[in-house]
């Protein structure tokens, strides 16, 4: 039995302290309702993470405005209107009730990788035109997997929909609605926010050459590439105010000729810092026309500690490193210094109770994911959420009381730490300032080599 002091001590991310290492990876785990709505299955499922001993618990990517919301894949979360506050707060009150931080991940859009359910309607994205193709055999194992790729699901997911190239105006109008729904989101109860910037979606998508041909201030040139997520990042600091974590997930490279480098990426994790984001966490790849590093086999996933100790070195903010499924590694590259965290995604399916195992030091009762992805090929599929071969209880957890939270224990703060540290919603809005528009999203130039 190893020693896990390095998991098991607390963190500082921003204003909010963790009690130990160990994060929820953002997984979009289909159990949102037909309308976005956070469901019984969709609380109890994170609940059993949070009893489990999880520091944060990260949601799958949350629609953050109405438009992003008619072009999800499968089904995602909604949190653009006061409607939806509702849910959203029942879900962070009963993490909290088990121990746990929230982090909601608020997404812009997913751009080309979004799906309507009439696929004859557009999509919105950075770049016009040509819908994305997967190249079948980069794909991780269940796109290649001959049952999958005969399914009509696949052959929505391994050719994208047409896109349109949105304009500047409604660029603006959804940078505002998304602002205003991180204040939402603070008014639900979470103590941080994750903004949605990897793998292919649309802050990634304006990121990348491969994938931005635009010929206006938000393509071309290295800074006019970054200015969308830099925006964003800006807004939603903004708009969250001081009593709530902000953090973004990037790509760590994407893995494709001409694509974004290490090298680059890390100038967009400076840049975060300089805006006052509170810590990085990392995936890695292109998304879905490169699918092999957004949900790596352990080949694809070997570099990722060294990746990590690179951004971790050019950063003074907390980095999260995703896919350290083994507890005695994960604790290895806490010791050596290479991330700041560790996120789970699938070993968080199979064993939501790692954490506490850990902790009491108990590791050969631990769960190992064995990467079959069979959790994720019913994602995309959407046909009622992940299962897992190894964990009968994934799914239902809403058929089992030990994950609800009961009545309120008597020291439960009533009020959510966004209102209780400042009330972001009755700031005043960034987009009412005094500061005009332009002015305000003037991002200084800080590309690679003018450091
Ligand atoms: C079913 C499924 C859904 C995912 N959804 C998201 C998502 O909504 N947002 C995100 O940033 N990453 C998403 N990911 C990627 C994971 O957060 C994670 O980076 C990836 O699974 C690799 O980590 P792992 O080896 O621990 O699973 C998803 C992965 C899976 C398997």
């Amino acid at each position: 039995m190893g020693n896990f002091d390095n998991l098991n001590s607390s963190i500082k991310i921003g204003p909010v302290e963790l009690k130990n290492r160990y994060v929820v990876a953002p997984m979009n785990e289909t159990f949102a309702g037909a309308v976005g709505e956070a469901t019984a299955q969709y609380i109890a499922y994170f609940a059993a993470r949070a009893k489990g001993g999880f520091g944060l618990i990260t949601t799958g990517a949350i629609m953050g405005t109405k438009l992003a919301s008619k072009y999800v894949w499968g089904r995602n979360p909604y949190l653009f209107s006061p409607l939806h506050i509702q849910g959203m707060s029942l879900f962070n009150e009963t993490c909290h009730h088990f121990g746990a931080q929230t982090a909601a991940q608020m997404t812009i859009g997913f751009g080309r990788q979004g799906h309507s359910d009439d696929h004859h309607e557009l999509t919105p994205a950075a770049t016009g035109g040509l819908p994305y193709e997967v190249a079948v055999e980069k794909s991780c194992h269940p796109l290649v997997d001959d049952s999958f790729r005969r399914s009509e699901i696949a052959r929505e997911f391994l050719v994208g929909q047409n896109t349109f190239e949105m304009s500047i105006d409604l660029i603006h109008s959804e940078q505002k609605e998304y602002a205003r729904s991180i204040q939402l989101a603070g008014k639900a109860g979470f103590d941080a926010i994750d903004i949605h910037g990897p793998h292919g979606y649309l802050e990634h998508q304006f990121l990348s050459p491969l994938s931005n041909k635009r010929t206006d201030m938000y393509g071309g040139s290295w800074r006019n590439r970054k200015r969308f997520l830099l925006e964003v990042a800006e807004q939603t600091r903004y708009a969250a105010g001081n009593g709530i974590a902000v953090g973004c997930r990037i790509s760590a490279e994407e893995h494709m000729e001409g694509g974004l480098t290490r090298e680059e990426m890390i100038d967009v994790a400076q840049d975060m810092q300089a805006i006052g984001i509170d810590y990085i966490s990392l995936s890695d790849g292109a998304g879905y026309p490169e699918n092999g590093h957004l949900v790596p086999d352990p080949e694809r996933w070997a570099h990722w500690p060294d990746a990590a100790a690179d951004f971790k070195k050019a950063l003074k903010i907390p980095v999260i490193m995703v896919g350290a499924h083994d507890p005695v590694l994960a604790e290895s590259i806490l010791a050596e210094g290479k991330a700041d965290l560790i996120a789970l995604g699938r070993q968080s399916f199979v064993d939501p109770e790692l954490p506490n195992k850990v902790a009491a030091g108990n590791i050969k009762d631990i769960i190992i994911c064995k990467r079959c992805n069979i959790c994720l090929s019913r994602s995309l599929a959407d046909c009622g959420g992940p299962r897992c071969p190894h964990n009968p209880i994934l799914g239902r957890e809403f058929e089992f009381p030990e994950y609800h939270m009961g009545p309120r224990r008597p020291n439960e703060p009533i009020m959510p730490r966004a209102v209780r540290g400042g009330m972001p919603s009755l700031q005043r809005p960034w987009w009412k300032s005094e500061v005009p528009y332009e002015e305000k999203n003037s991002i200084p130039f800080r590309g690679p080599g003018t450091r």
